[in-house]
């Protein structure tokens, strides 16, 4: 028999990478979002559009079991949440609550994946890479706080309610479907229009990016291990690269050449990357994608 998935934030960009790869694979998906997915539906899978913030909406999901709940629902973007602080608390944080709910009143054996990121560590790194004792900042921005909640709700549940939870703190994952704010798309975006020179802000920063391919894989891995539970686990490439770098090859793939406006003002910390040791010693998972190889791919797809 087909496994059931309950996935949250379908329509987002790690979930619609996630719901393709499950294309070839054998499951029965049931999707939910606040806005309808832009890629085709396929005919395993289900979406119901709906605010997970709303309690009442989970009549929807008609009492339904689930062998995995992958929750990706939430605000996303540090700056989207700062500004709508509100919707960003009841999405991420009592959002997050009302899936574990329904998990335990109905699907009490569902195994939870959950995704908090590693913007929570102290933006001024106190050593490198930065592992899961790293000393974190819950304060930075309300992102941060609501996401530090959402661990503290997996702790909780796990806890008191016996939920099979994972939680994740996820870095820089880039990837097809990604929303063109972000970096990588966003110089993909501006290659494509063939301007003079790739401007960048600050190339000498140094940040960690992981293919979003190599996290599905980890995603797969992981249900069909029963031993793994609780969190924090990092996950990452685990590899430090300069932005420039990045930039430079960007560039170059589409014959250009970048213009780095070294602005020291730019956010955040200048270096900052995971250490990937945890995950990989309880799971024997490691990004098989290199992140030149995760350009072309996410290239290919911004340009076809
Ligand atoms: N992409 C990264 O690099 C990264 C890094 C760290 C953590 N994360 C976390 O991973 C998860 C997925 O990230 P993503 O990049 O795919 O984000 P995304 O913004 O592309 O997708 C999130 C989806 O959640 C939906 N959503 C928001 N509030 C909702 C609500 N109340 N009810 C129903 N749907 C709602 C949005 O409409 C969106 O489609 C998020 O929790 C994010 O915080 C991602």
């Amino acid at each position: 028999m087909s496994k059931k998935i309950l996935i949250t934030g379908a329509s987002g960009f790690i979930a619609s990478n996630f719901i393709n790869s499950c294309n070839r694979k054998k499951y029965h998906i049931v999707g939910i979002d606040l806005v309808k997915p832009k890629y085709k539906f396929l005919r395993n899978f289900e979406f119901i559009k709906f605010d997970i913030a709303k309690k009442n909406n989970f009549k929807l999901l008609k009492k339904k079991k689930f062998d995995y709940v992958i929750h990706l629902a939430a605000f996303s973007k540090p700056s989207k949440a700062e500004k709508f602080s509100q919707k960003a608390i009841n999405s991420n944080i009592l959002g997050t609550k009302n899936i574990f709910d329904y998990v335990k009143e109905f699907s009490k054996n569902s195994k939870i994946f959950f995704f908090s990121g590693g913007a929570l560590y102290n933006s001024t790194p106190k050593y490198l890479p930065m592992d899961e004792n790293h000393p974190i900042d819950p304060y930075q921005n309300i992102y941060c706080f609501t996401k530090r909640s959402g661990e503290n709700l997996c702790e909780d549940y796990i806890k008191h309610y016996n939920l099979k939870i994972i939680y994740f703190r996820l870095f820089n994952t880039f990837g097809p479907h990604q929303d063109e704010e972000f970096l990588i798309p966003s110089w993909i975006k501006k290659c494509k229009r063939k301007t003079n020179k790739l401007e960048i802000l600050n190339g000498s920063i140094i940040r960690d990016f992981n293919y979003v391919e190599n996290l599905i894989n980890l995603l797969f891995m992981l249900m069909k291990n029963n031993k793994l539970n609780g969190g924090p686990f990092n996950v990452g490439s685990g590899k430090p690269v300069k932005l420039i770098d990045i930039a430079n090859f960007i560039a170059n793939y589409f014959g250009m050449q970048v213009k780095d406006l070294k602005n020291k003002n730019t956010f955040g910390s200048k270096k900052q990357f995971s250490s990937i040791q945890k995950i990989k010693n309880f799971s024997g998972w490691k990004p098989e994608i290199s992140l030149r190889d995760g350009l072309i791919k996410t290239i290919k797809f911004y340009t076809k």
